[in-house]
């Protein structure tokens, strides 16, 4: 990889000036305009050595000019300010890297040591339709798998749906008043109907009815509760309904991560799975004395002296008994460290859920059920409307998660019939691209924000071929690929790679896509790949316009041409990909 590269072919002659390894570091250069890459290490050693800055840089530059092999890599240095080391890259080193850059599948990349990493996304709350917020929950959630396992680690997905909670009493309370006769709320062992009472879209219309019920009516509330208690002790026909709730909303799930190009999870246990190490947990925990009676509920203390607010316990069993969620998380790490042992596990929730993971970790550490995990904890924004406030629809409600998508399927289509591609493209491959597009507009749009941050979901400008777009990037890609495709029906052949001062810049972007997966991927970031996305695409749009390929005479230039823009659409869609965008053949 080209920093490192770099560094390690530095990291002789610093040592041998008296200056520590770490004083090597090649980082891409602040100012674009002045070098392409540079080194502090002067600055950094100063104080070690003694000397002023400027003069260890002056011995530095002299000894790398002293080494003709590794002189012969730079085209220029200099030394800037107070003692940075500027580099300018010499086009045949540039030239060399690419050629092994394009022949690498992996375009360069140095695998880490590999990972076992539980990944959870999406894990919505059963019987409830899924939102915006779990929208930006998976599209994070599948950027963050894909980056992962391009970096060689053994990722297991697994979605924790919300299937044992409060809402399915408050569902099947509702439910009953609907329709008193249904079987499944007789004392009976069964058998019962194998077809469900009722579709997914009517199911979504009982929650909200039943949840507004029990909020406004505590008899209502305490009804549900009894129900989710019936369903938790193992009533029969609660079970088969509930069972019959949990077959329709998964498939329903399965359907909608479809639609965003998100592959299914590996695994769905589920709250509901947790249940069964419930019992046996807080026996091992009261044994150990790590759990307590407080207030008559049962909980396990987390505060630690350096706190700097009061960390509240976490709460296992309530005073009128019941388990609770928090019960429920600490026995899926008990769960998770028992059956898959994974170096790291990451959770996406949005922040509401700090505190409570915090506090979960805390007891897992304490309970023994994470003690060689490391434990992340993604956390997102929230997708806003122009008004800064969480986005509504007209009607004024939250999106559900299709909304959205669908949206954006509308623009798409009527951005490509404005350049009437619904002309040049059957009625298939019109629909197939605009679903690609739409998708890269929101993708895009949200992953090229850092996850923390909320933002303004504004899909007339997600959509647009300019700026700082998914539907650019692609462009871009489409664009190369069409001249590749042309060049190749005149006969054009591709060639050796050479860079000339047009695709200096672009050179210097191509060798810097390992680094930056490797940094989107260990910070979880996909928004530093995105952005990296967007400035290759500006570069090779630059290139592309300067540049007259297919009228080349040279056929060696033409070659050169030809396999340099190859090499940049295979690694703009090899990035795009890894945020969950697929290149279009045309647009
Ligand atoms: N079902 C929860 C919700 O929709 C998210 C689950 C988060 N993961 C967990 N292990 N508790 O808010």
């Amino acid at each position: 990889m080209l920093l490192a590269a770099l560094t390690e072919k530095l990291t002789p002659v610093i040592t041998s000036l008296g200056l520590p390894e770490s004083c090597a570091r090649v980082t891409v250069a602040d100012r674009p305009d002045l070098a392409d890459v540079q080194c502090n290490g002067a600055l950094q050693g100063a104080k070690a050595l003694g000397q002023p800055p400027r003069a260890i840089a002056e011995k530095i530059v002299a000894a790398i000019k002293e080494d003709a092999q590794l002189s012969g890599s730079f085209s220029d240095i200099t030394i800037a300010g107070p003692g940075f080391i500027n580099f300018k890259l010499a086009p045949s080193y540039l030239a060399a890297q690419l050629t092994v850059q394009s022949g690498d599948k992996k375009f360069g990349f140095v695998v880490p040591p590999s990972k076992k990493i539980l990944l959870e996304y999406n894990s919505p709350n059963m019987a409830k339709d899924m939102h915006v917020g779990h929208l930006r929950n998976t599209m994070l959630g599948d950027a963050v798998k894909r980056m992962l396992q391009f970096s060689g680690h053994n990722v297991i997905t697994d979605n924790h749906l919300g299937d044992w909670g409060l809402q399915l009493g408050q569902v099947f309370s509702e439910l009953q008043r609907q329709q008193p006769n249904l079987p499944y709320f007789q004392d009976m062992d069964g058998p019962f109907p194998s077809e469900a009472p009722m579709t997914f879209e009517e199911l979504c219309v009982i929650y909200p009815l039943a949840s507004k019920k029990a909020k406004e009516d505590p008899a209502e509330l305490a009804r549900a509760q009894d129900f989710t208690a019936q369903l938790h002790n193992g009533h029969k026909g609660l079970r088969a309904l509930w069972q019959h709730i949990v077959t329709m909303s998964v498939a329903d799930i399965k359907k909608k991560l479809d639609e965003i190009d998100v592959e299914s999870m590996d695994t769905w246990y589920g709250e509901s799975y947790m249940e069964q190490y419930i019992p046996m947990m807080m026996d091992e925990l009261a044994k150990k004395n790590i759990t307590e009676e407080i207030d008559g509920a049962i909980g396990i203390q987390v505060a630690q002296p350096d706190d700097k607010f009061d960390i509240p316990p976490l709460i296992l069993a309530k005073k009128m008994g019941g388990v609770t969620y928090g019960a429920t998380d600490l026995a899926t790490f008990y769960q998770r460290q028992k059956d898959f042992d994974p170096d790291v596990c990451i959770v996406l929730t949005d922040f509401r859920q700090e505190l409570h993971f915090e506090r979960v970790y805390r007891a897992a550490k304490r309970a023994g059920y994470a003690d060689r995990m490391e434990f992340v904890h993604l956390m997102y924004g929230t997708i806003n409307g122009n008004d800064g406030k969480p986005y509504k629809t007209r009607a004024g409600s939250t999106p559900r998660f299709e909304e959205l998508v669908y949206l954006s399927f509308d623009k798409a289509r009527e951005r490509l019939k404005e350049i009437k591609l619904n002309e040049k493209l059957s009625p298939e491959e019109f629909e197939a691209t605009a679903r690609q597009i739409g998708l890269a507009s929101i993708k895009f749009g949200d992953l090229i924000n850092h996850r923390r941050s909320d933002y303004i979901f504004d899909i007339d400008k997600f959509v647009s071929f300019e700026g700082k777009t998914g539907p650019y990037i692609q462009y871009t890609a489409v664009r190369i690929n069409a001249l590749l495709a042309k060049a190749k029906e005149q006969g054009a052949q591709s060639g050796r790679i050479a860079v000339d001062e047009h695709q200096h810049e672009v050179a210097l972007l191509l060798l810097q896509f390992p680094e930056i997966v490797l940094e989107a991927a260990t910070q979880y970031a996909p928004n530093i790949l995105a952005d990296y996305l967007f400035r290759l695409a500006q570069g090779v749009n630059r290139y592309y316009q300067n540049v007259h390929v297919l009228s080349e005479s040279d056929a060696e230039k033409r070659g050169a041409a030809l396999a340099f823009l190859q090499l940049s659409a295979r690694i703009l869609t090899q990035g795009l990909s890894l945020i969950g965008i697929m290149v279009p053949t045309k647009m």
